[in-house]
């Protein structure tokens, strides 16, 4: 049965372009899930549109002498730009300075007021004579009133954690002129959102949001306090009633109703004004939000509220992926600390699927994650040339020097040949596991697990030694049996990598792309046997050191870290002789296991087998490595090692990482050796 489903990307800010670290969180995994499901056949609308109103768009617009309008034109079009690029596949990319959006966030209003959840009160708040404006939390510093501090943020201090209004500040100034903030007191319109505590927490309780999202959201809940929705400004949506002149909609109320507008635009653009309304008033629409983890309870709790208090019963929303953050090399990106990656360039020097593919892989999805320059050459060239494009393009050449390029039929199975078929079946279930449950590093990891086996069965089965001993029967099974798992490969990566993944579809010798195909059908593999493929082609370039250099200097030009001191090396050990090398007894481990260890930041349990037993490893690795990128890895384990304990748990036995920092360490991985191999 065709399920319909509404997928949502956060709707970016036009106030300035977007980085990676955006990208990797709401927006890579959004169009992978929504490229998943479309190629299951399901009804999938995936909107998502420009953020164009709230105070932080006029101070930038003010500084860069531009009026909000003209910013946000250039900064929602620059965007736009980018997710073309990138290949992200929206139905509709609206924006909130759209007419319709004004109308329907309007409504929204007038509902929960006319419901009785709107109340108005007058209060003092921070005005700027300077700015002629009144600020919010974000946009006011001044004196910490518990711990002095002269510099803290309005809403919490960054030096005591202290948290107070901002009107509580001493010497409050503002944050982008410094000028200083009187009180003046305003009239401004606030939701009841206590009002909706209880629906709200029998609603919560048995959805399938992360643990994280869902204690937060929990707290949240049961903290809810009535909170203004309007601010004083020119800028934003007018607040729908008569005597509320000069105010308009707090950006954060408006923003969620985006999503509904932008599908309204979607339906009108297609020709077919209502039918937006088939996934918003369908119970049976499933609802998936994909957001950074700073706007969870904008999604798991204020937006369902607001709907909550509406007259039409609209969707709720089913699921809320909500990601941690990227950071770029160990640090936030930064435009104006110059910590960032020009993307026009690097779009210059880099494929598209060549980022997609690494941001996939490291998607920040249960921790903070970094792209590291170093890294993702590695990814490009070991994965993505080394195993994936390595796989399909000596298939493809042995096809053409050896069969005059025909796809041939497969005869009798061997063992060997049932176990690899196996093996594709079951991995094209596990990437259908972990896109629908919006697991993108798993992904990765999957298709490169099915382009490590498809290598490791082409070495093993040596079509080059069957074509010369003119075992043909096998010969061609071999052959068969790679391209039904290049075909395979195509499947499970298009989500991640759809425009190579429709190259390598295309080279065997199929006319359509996996646009157009179902999960279903293509999962049969069904070759067309007798055929042609195409001439082969390098579907993967490599990248260069020398780039991935130039991309580091680019950023450390701009930084003060230039200014490092050379680096320095550990001075070598006292030499040692051969027996006291050979005491010690190295082997292959397959890690089963990984788990953080409550209370500590920097140690892993892992649990990895050596062949002959199972051991349990505790590892200080935590800083620098995920423990889900750990399992199904394999690993050298110190295996004679004197079991100790750390933080009280028993380690027996230390895997062998490099690196020079706790925060930078790597862990050599083994492909081909069996567990319990020993390491000499
Ligand atoms: O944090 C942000 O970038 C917001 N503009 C996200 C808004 S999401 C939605 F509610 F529109
Ligand atoms: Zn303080």
């Amino acid at each position: 049965m065709k399920e319909k489903i509404l997928i949502t990307s956060a709707l970016p800010y036009a106030n300035g372009p977007l980085h990676f670290g955006h990208i990797a969180g709401a927006y890579l995994p959004a169009d992978a899930y929504a490229r998943f499901e479309r190629l299951k056949g399901n009804d999938v609308l995936y909107i998502c549109g420009s953020d164009e109103y709230g105070v932080a768009i006029t101070m930038s617009a003010d500084i860069n002498k531009r009026t909000p309008q003209e910013h946000v034109d250039i900064y929602h079009n620059l965007n736009k730009k980018l997710f073309d690029k990138l290949n992200i596949s929206f139905d509709n990319y609206s924006r909130t300075t759209w007419s319709g959006h004004t109308k329907t966030a309007q409504d929204f209003f007038l509902d929960l007021y006319n419901n009785g959840y709107i109340e108005k009160k007058v209060e003092d708040h921070l005005f700027s004579k300077e700015e002629n404006t009144f600020l919010a939390d974000r946009y006011v510093v001044g004196t910490c009133p518990k711990c002095g501090y002269d510099n803290a943020r309005g809403d919490e201090c960054q030096k005591c954690s202290a948290s107070y209004e901002a009107s509580d500040l001493k010497n409050p100034r503002s944050k982008i002129t410094n000028s200083p903030l009187i009180l003046k007191p305003s009239t401004h319109w606030y939701l009841r959102f206590d009002k909706f505590k209880d629906k709200l927490n029998k609603w919560i309780k048995d959805k399938p949001f992360k643990e994280n999202v869902l204690n937060f959201s929990k707290e949240y809940i049961n903290n809810l306090k009535p909170r203004a929705i309007t601010r004083d400004s020119t800028w934003g949506i007018p607040v729908p009633l008569d005597e509320a002149k000069g105010k308009v909609l707090y950006v954060w109320f408006d923003a969620p109703i985006g999503y509904i507008s932008a599908t309204k635009e979607w339906a009108k653009k297609i020709g077919d004004e209502n039918k937006w309304k088939d996934y918003w008033f369908d119970p049976k629409t499933k609802l998936v939000n994909f957001i950074g983890k700073d706007n969870i309870p904008f999604h798991s709790v204020f937006f369902p509220a607001m709907i909550m208090g509406q007259n039409k019963e609209y969707k709720l929303v089913d699921d809320i992926p909500a990601n941690e953050f990227l950071m770029l090399e160990g640090k936030q990106f930064s435009k104006s600390d110059n910590w960032y990656i020009d993307l026009e360039d690097f779009f210059k020097n880099f494929s598209t699927d060549q980022i997609r593919y690494y941001l996939a892989s490291i998607a920040p999805e249960n921790h903070d994650s970094d792209f590291m320059f170093k890294d993702f050459l590695s990814k490009c060239n070991s994965d993505l040339v080394g195993k994936l494009g390595n796989f399909v393009n000596r298939v493809l050449v042995f096809i053409k020097n050896n069969l005059d390029k025909k796809i041939v039929d497969s005869k009798i199975l061997l063992d060997e040949d049932k176990k690899f078929l196996n093996d594709i079946n079951y991995l094209i279930d596990e990437a259908n596991n972990a896109y629908s449950s919006y697991k993108l590093r798993k992904a990765t990891q999957i298709i490169m697990e099915l382009s490590s086996k498809g290598n490791i069965y082409f070495d093993f089965k040596k079509p080059w030694v069957l074509k010369k001993e003119n075992k043909t029967d096998e010969l061609h099974t071999t052959i068969n049996l790679c391209l039904k798992c290049i075909k395979a490969l195509s499947l499970i990566s298009f989500p991640i990598i759809p425009t190579s993944a429709n190259e390598i579809y295309k080279l065997l010798g199929f006319n359509d792309d996996l646009n157009n195909q179902n999960w279903q059908e293509v999962k049969k593999l069904e070759l067309n046997v007798n055929k042609s493929i195409l001439e082969p082609k390098l579907i993967f370039k490599k990248v260069e050191g020398k780039m991935i250099d130039d991309e580091i200097d680019k950023l450390k030009d701009t930084n003060e870290e230039k200014n490092l001191p050379e680096k320095s090396y550990e001075p070598l050990k006292d030499e040692i002789t051969y027996p006291d090398f050979d005491k010690m007894d190295f082997r292959v481990g397959y890690i089963q296991e990984a788990h953080k260890i409550e209370k500590s930041n920097k140690l892993l349990k892992i649990i990895v087998d050596i062949g002959f037993e199972k051991r349990q490893i505790v590892s200080g690795i935590a800083k620098s490595i995920n423990p889900d990128d750990l399992i199904g890895k394999k690993v050298i384990v110190l295996a004679n090692l004197k079991p100790t304990k750390l933080m009280g748990i028993e380690s027996q036995g230390m895997i062998i990482a490099a690196g020079d920092d706790v925060k930078n360490l790597e862990i050599p991985f083994l492909e081909k050796v069996e567990k319990g191999s020993i390491v000499s």
